[in-house]
């Protein structure tokens, strides 16, 4: 794997609308689902954070404010070419680092069940049942930044 850039992107930039099209392909085509306008504008005030390889957006994922001591991760996806090397575990790390610098304690996420372990490895805790979202299983994960 070529050297991997993780940086914040600005709503609308035209990384953040190439992040935009690697989660549509990764995390709403396999479902058969799209992403409306409505949606992506509610995705304004989010931290919008990708990973590059050259000029190729390779992973993403949001961070959006819940609560002054919490947020909440959101839409993360590594392109399929490029998952298992590592990228996931870049994002997840780089965020934890922006909650920390921020002023945030804790991170909740909705983790698919199939990659239930991935957020596991990064010392996630479940916390309740699975749930349904987006027609699939999730539980919701947590964890409490040291
Ligand atoms: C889940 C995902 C974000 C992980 O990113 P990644 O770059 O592939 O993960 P990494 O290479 O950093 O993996 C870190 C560790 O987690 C493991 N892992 C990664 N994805 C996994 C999965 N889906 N299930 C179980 N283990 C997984 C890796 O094997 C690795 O284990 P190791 O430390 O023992 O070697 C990515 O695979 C992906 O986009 N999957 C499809 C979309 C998706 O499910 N997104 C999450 C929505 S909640």
């Amino acid at each position: 794997m070529e050297n991997i850039d993780i940086q914040i992107v600005e709503y609308d930039s035209p990384l953040q609308k190439k992040s935009v099209e690697l989660r549509t392909k990764v995390l709403r085509e396999p479902l058969g689902l799209v992403y409306t306008p409505e949606q992506l504008a509610a995705e304004k005030d989010e931290v919008h954070i990708i990973a590059l390889s050259g000029d190729k957006v390779v992973g993403v994922l949001l961070l959006k404010i819940a609560d002054k001591d919490l947020l909440k991760m959101r839409q993360v996806a590594v392109d399929t070419d490029c998952q298992q090397s590592g990228i996931g575990t870049l994002l997840v790390f780089f965020s934890e680092q922006y909650a920390k610098n921020n002023g945030f304690h804790i991170i909740e996420l909705h983790a698919r069940d199939a990659a239930k372990d991935f957020y596991l490895k990064q010392n996630y805790k479940v916390e309740g049942d699975m749930f349904a979202e987006v027609g699939i299983p999730h539980y919701k994960m947590k964890k409490k930044l040291e």
